[in-house]
C-alpha cells in the first residue's frame, strides 16, 4: 500500500496516507482502537472499498488494473460472526466459492469435507445449519469457507472477537497451525493487542484518524514502542511479555541437585550442598522437591515432597515460561524437562535473571538505530 487515503463521501478520512509493505506468506496484523480505519484498509485490499488516493499493488501489479471478480477469487474473506448463509448447510456454506467458480457439486463437496477436517470440525456437523453450531464452530466454518478455493490471500476482519477467551485461544492456535501448513498471505484485523502479538509476523498499529503509528515485528513493538500512543496501547507487563520472544535454550542447567528417589547414601552425599533436591522416579520424571537436611537414603520416595510446579522445555519454551516456572516453584528453582517429560536439570531464578539481562543486551545491540536515544529517563544497564 503506497500512501493510500480513503475519504468517505461525507468527508470522513478513514485512512490517511497509509504506506505498508505486507510480506508474502505470513500474517500481518492491523491493530488499533475502534474507528481507526482497520476494516476500511482491509476492504481496500479486495476493492470492496476504493481508495481515494494512493495505490495498492499486489505482487507489483496495481489492483486498479485487475478485474474485481478475479481479484476477489484470489482473496478469502472472513468476518466477525462468520457471516454464514443461514439457509445453507455447513457443507454447502464451505462449498460456496468452489461452486461459484464452476467446480461441480461432487468436487466442491469433497473439498468442503476436506476443509472441515483441516479446521477441526467434526464431519458429523456437515448437514447442520449455522444456527445449530456454537460461535467457535461457526468461526471455523467461516475460515474453511474462505480457504475453499485455495486463495493465496486471506483477509480476516476480527474473526475471533465474538467468542470466549478459551475458544478464542483454540481458534488462534488452529490458525497458526493451518498457516504453518498452507503458508497463505494473511491480513488479520483485531483491536486486541495480545492477539496481534501472538499471531502477527508483522504488526501495524493504527491510530484514530487512519494513520499508521508503528509497523514492526511484535518483539520490536514490545521493546521499542514508537511513541506514547503505542506504549499505552501495548498496556502493562510489556517487559514480561517481551520475554516470550527470547528462547530458553541457552539457560545453564544444574544437574547437581537432581536425585532419584532410590538414591543411595553416597549419591545423596554427592548432592550435598544444594539447598533443595529435585527428586525423580527411575524414569527421570519429576516427583517433587525435598530438603536435603531432613533426608536419609530410602526416605525420598516416601518423604513429603514439595510440588515442582509446571516444568518448562528448554528449546521449545521461552524465557517467559522458564521465569514463570521459577516464580511458581516453592523453591524458586525451575525444573527443565525434555519433550518426553524427563528431567534435564534445574535452574535458579538468579540464573534466569542473568539470562534475561544478557538477552536484552544482545537484542539491544542488534538494534540498527544509530541515533543517541533521546529518552533520558531510560536507565543504563
Ligand atoms: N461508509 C462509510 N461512510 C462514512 N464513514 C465511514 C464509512 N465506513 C466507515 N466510516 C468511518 O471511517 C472510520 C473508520 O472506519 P472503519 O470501519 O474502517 O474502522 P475500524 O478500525 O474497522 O473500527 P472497528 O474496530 O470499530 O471495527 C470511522 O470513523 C467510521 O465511522
Ligand atoms: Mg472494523
Amino acid at each position: 500500500m503506497d500512501s493510500v487515503t480513503k475519504r468517505y463521501p461525507d468527508g470522513t478520512v478513514a485512512v490517511d496516507r497509509l504506506t505498508l509493505d505486507i510480506p508474502d506468506r505470513s500474517i500481518t496484523v492491523l491493530v488499533g482502537p475502534s474507528g481507526c480505519g482497520k476494516t476500511t484498509t482491509l476492504r481496500m485490499i479486495n476493492r470492496m472499498v476504493e481508495p481515494t488516493e494512493g495505490t495498492i499493488l499486489l505482487d507489483g501489479e496495481d489492483l486498479q488494473r485487475q478485474a474485481v471478480t478475479t481479484l476477489r477469487r484470489s482473496m478469502g474473506y472472513v468476518i466477525q460472526n462468520a457471516g454464514l448463509f443461514q439457509h445453507r448447510t455447513i457443507l454447502d456454506n464451505i462449498a460456496t466459492v468452489p461452486r461459484m467458480i464452476g467446480w461441480g457439486k461432487q468436487k466442491s463437496r469433497e473439498r468442503a469435507a476436506e476443509l472441515m477436517a483441516r479446521v477441526g470440525l467434526d464431519a458429523s456437523l456437515a448437514k447442520r445449519y449455522p444456527y445449530q453450531l456454537s460461535g467457535g464452530q461457526q468461526q471455523r466454518v467461516g475460515v474453511a469457507r474462505a480457504l475453499a478455493a485455495d486463495p493465496p490471500v486471506l483477509l480476516m476482519d476480527e474473526p475471533f472477537s465474538a467468542v470466549d477467551p478459551v475458544v478464542r485461544k483454540g481458534l488462534q492456535d488452529e490458525l497458526l497451525r493451518i498457516q504453518d501448513e498452507l503458508g497463505k498471505t494473511i491480513v488479520f484485523v483485531t483491536h486486541d493487542i495480545d492477539e496481534a502479538i501472538k499471531l502477527g509476523t508483522m504488526v501495524a498499529v493504527m491510530r484514530t484518524g487512519g494513520r499508521l503509528a508503528q509497523f514492526a515485528p511484535p518483539a520490536e513493538l514490545l521493546s521499542d514502542p514508537a511513541d506514547d500512543f503505542v506504549e499505552d496501547f501495548l498496556g502493562a507487563d510489556r517487559g514480561i511479555r517481551r520475554l516470550s520472544f527470547f528462547p530458553s535454550a541457552a539457560l545453564e542447567l544444574s544437574t547437581g541437585p537432581v536425585v532419584r528417589a532410590d538414591a543411595t547414601a553416597e549419591q545423596l552425599a554427592a548432592a550435598d550442598g544444594a539447598a533443595h533436591l529435585l527428586v525423580t522416579d527411575a524414569d527421570d520424571r519429576p516427583l517433587g522437591w525435598a530438603e536435603p537436611g531432613e533426608l536419609a537414603a530410602g526416605d525420598l520416595a516416601a518423604g513429603r515432597l514439595l510440588s515442582y510446579g509446571r516444568p518448562f522445555v528448554p528449546g521449545t519454551d521461552s524465557l517467559r515460561a522458564a521465569l514463570d516456572c521459577a516464580v511458581l516453584s516453592p523453591t524458586g528453582w525451575a525444573v527443565a524437562v525434555d519433550v518426553d517429560g524427563r528431567v534435564t536439570g534445574v535452574v535458579s531464578q538468579q540464573t534466569i535473571g542473568e539470562a534475561i539481562r544478557s538477552a536484552h543486551g544482545a537484542a539491544d545491540s542488534g538494534d540498527a538505530r544509530t541515533e543517541e536515544p533521546a529518552d533520558v529517563t531510560k536507565v543504563a544497564p
